[in-house]
């Protein structure tokens, strides 16, 4: 049983899914590991640590994925790198499979059985498979850090002999994981904070981070969230008297994290030109959904823009590779915890249950087949 690890190619993307830590592990479950040069250099991991751990360590991403019975990666495997793959290999990455009927055509036809971490349900068992909730709470730390350096001004209120520095006004549009992050990290900076969502259960969760919660709570409001937990997408009509809210509010704040999503749709926008007028000169404002098409106007992918009132827009892009140590670590043991359940311990073979929730709910292809119920292709 070959575990491969390759590099990842995308750009800006720094990091590894695998660590040492991981890598002793799944040597222990009676896998070999092979990991390509340099493959954690990104993440602060050099290739003697993972040596020590136990993994064999390739000159190439062809030799890491000869005879690989699984592929741990952390993008979508390129055209280029799944020719190297065997036929049949397990391949466990985030794949984004919205939208992508060709990837995912190329996956099926290079015969890999390929597991979309992204799709992992939100069950206590899977917990500590859920990679969007292991990124996405060190995307809302960043975006604040990211803000506050931005930002010309003190986080905290300072009484100091030359006068007080006032605490910042910080506004967290979308309460899930990285926002409630967001709150957590821009109060213990000593920020004030409000935040705002559309799901109900989202306001005890604010309010218990000690920051105010602000919405407007009418009886669609009170409906706005799936079995799943994840937001609905809300009416025009809630839509406006939402921008109504948030408009008023908007121009009083100094720092704005916006992180609302809907999953497989394109992001809410929350934003509009003319809030971003209203915010006074040195505001910032941080779109971390900006590469789900944005909450915010103005915002571009990988760009800072400041507008002609001093408003500094960032649309940071893969924020978690900003804070690649941690995330590689934390994405590492999700896939660690995933591939551990499809491995029989007794005989030290990899046995995955093809009728497993956690199998079915994520594998997109197999045989040479797309194979998930929502991404069969169109005819
Ligand atoms: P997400 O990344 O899909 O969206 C982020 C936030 O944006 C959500 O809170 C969503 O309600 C909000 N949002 C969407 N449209 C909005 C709008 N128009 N205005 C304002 N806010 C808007 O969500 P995420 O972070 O993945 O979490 C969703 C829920 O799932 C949360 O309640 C979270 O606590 C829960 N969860 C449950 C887990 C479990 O294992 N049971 C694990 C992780 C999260």
């Amino acid at each position: 049983m070959k575990i491969a690890v390759i590099s990842e190619t995308a750009a800006l993307e720094t990091r590894v899914a695998a660590t040492p830590e991981t890598i002793k592990k799944l040597i222990g479950l009676g896998a070999t590991v092979s990991v390509e040069a340099g493959a954690g250099k990104n993440s602060g991991i050099p290739d003697a640590e993972f040596t020590a751990a136990g993994a064999h360590i390739a000159s190439s991403a062809k030799e890491t994925l000869a005879d690989a019975a699984v592929v741990l990666k952390v993008r979508r495997p390129t055209e280029g790198e799944m020719a190297l793959m065997p036929k049949g290999a397990l391949v466990l990455a985030v794949m984004d499979p919205y939208d992508s009927p060709e990837a995912l055509a190329s996956m099926a036809k290079a015969g890999l059985s390929a597991f979309s971490m992204e799709l992992m349900p939100r069950i206590t068992r899977a917990q500590v498979m859920d990679v969007l909730s292991s990124q996405a709470n060190l995307a809302g730390y960043r975006a604040v850090i990211d803000a506050s350096s931005a930002y010309g001004r003190g986080m905290p209120m300072m009484m100091t002999a030359a006068g007080t520095v006032p605490a910042a006004k910080v506004f967290v549009m979308g309460a899930g994981v990285a926002g409630l992050q967001a709150i957590a990290t821009a109060r213990r900076l000593g920020a004030i904070v409000t935040a705002t969502d559309v799901r109900p259960a989202a306001k005890e969760q604010v309010a218990s981070l000690g920051a105010k919660f602000i919405a407007v709570e009418d009886d669609e409001f009170k409906q706005a969230e799936t079995a799943a937990g994840y937001a609905k997408p809300m009416s025009a009509e809630y839509q406006a008297k939402q921008a109504a809210l948030v408009a008023s509010h908007i121009a009083k704040q100094d720092i704005v994290i916006t992180t609302a999503l809907i999953p497989g749709r394109p992001a809410p926008k929350l934003v509009s030109e003319e809030m971003v007028r209203s915010m006074r000169a040195g505001s910032v404002i941080v779109d971390l959904a900006v590469e789900r098409g944005g909450n915010v106007a103005l915002s571009k992918a990988g760009e800072t823009i400041v507008t002609e009132n001093g408003v500094s827009i960032l649309g940071p892009v893969n924020l978690p590779g900003r804070i690649a140590a941690s995330a590689s670590a934390l994405y590492a043991k999700n896939l660690f915890a995933f591939l551990e359940t499809m491995i029989d311990k007794k005989e030290k073979t990899l046995a995955p249950n093809w009728d497993d929730e956690l199998v079915k709910a994520t594998l997109l292809t197999r045989d040479g087949s797309v194979v998930h119920p929502n991404f069969q292709p169109k005819s």
